[in-house]
């Protein structure tokens, strides 16, 4: 494998009575990043958890956080999350009407920015901001839960990223989040993907650190 793939398990899926072992499960594994997904009953259909959780585990967390803001207006929260220490700030195009003001400021506060697009959102809404953000996230499932099945067409979405990036000469990667599992691993790597988000396949794995080491070498 010429460039490696990037993991990042989502707390989403951890049992919340024991969220302090997952968080040393991923400092010690072979993950990359820990993704964090910010639901708001509004933007997604479900609720997850919010600042004095990203509190806690930014304590105890060595990796870089990736935080996924299924809100509205994300924005309000910016300066929050950059308070709390966290890495990436992954806004929804669907959510924030001037995404360009935003990933700027992200930036501004040095931390990176991604844009996530829902899968009925063309990748090619991202052409005149590519080339500024540092992620784009496409989303292989419908955002609000865990724990549902790939969609294929995600694939092409994928393919699309990659094509658009190499176009604009845009350094960012292609991060994938829904339904990744060992089965479709390859292809979503193959197709362009350079960040596998995994939630279900790591903490509900009899061995997690086992199951991000398999995604992270199944190429
Ligand atoms: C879904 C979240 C995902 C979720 C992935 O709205 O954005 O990050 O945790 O979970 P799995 O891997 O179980 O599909
Ligand atoms: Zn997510």
């Amino acid at each position: 494998m010429d460039r490696p793939v990037l993991i990042a398990p989502s707390l989403l899926a951890a049992d919340f009575l024991h969220l302090a072992e997952a968080v040393e499960l991923v400092n010690q594994s072979e993950a990359d990043w820990l993704h964090l997904d910010i639901m708001d009953g509004m933007f997604v259909p479900n609720i997850s958890f919010g600042m004095p959780v990203v509190e806690s585990v930014a304590r105890l967390c060595h990796k870089p956080m990736d935080v996924h803001l299924m809100i509205v207006q994300p924005e309000r929260y910016i300066d929050v999350f950059h308070q709390l220490g966290v890495h990436h700030l992954i806004l929804h195009y669907e959510a924030s009407v001037h995404l360009h003001r935003y990933v700027e400021y992200i930036h501004q506060l040095g931390m990176q920015a991604g844009v996530a697009l829902n899968p009925h959102t063309p990748v090619n809404v991202l052409k005149d901001i590519v080339h500024l953000i540092d992620i784009v996230l496409i989303m292989s499932v419908n955002p609000g839960f865990g724990g549902q099945a790939f969609i294929p067409h995600s694939l092409h979405k994928i393919r699309e990223a990659k094509e658009l990036i190499l176009k604009t000469g845009s350094a960012a990667k292609i991060e994938v989040d829904g339904g990744v599992d060992l089965q479709n691993a390859a292809q979503i790597i193959q197709a362009g993907a350079d960040v596998l988000v995994a939630g279900s396949n790591v903490f509900r794995a009899a061995d997690p650190a086992r199951a991000i080491h398999l995604l992270k070498h199944v190429l």
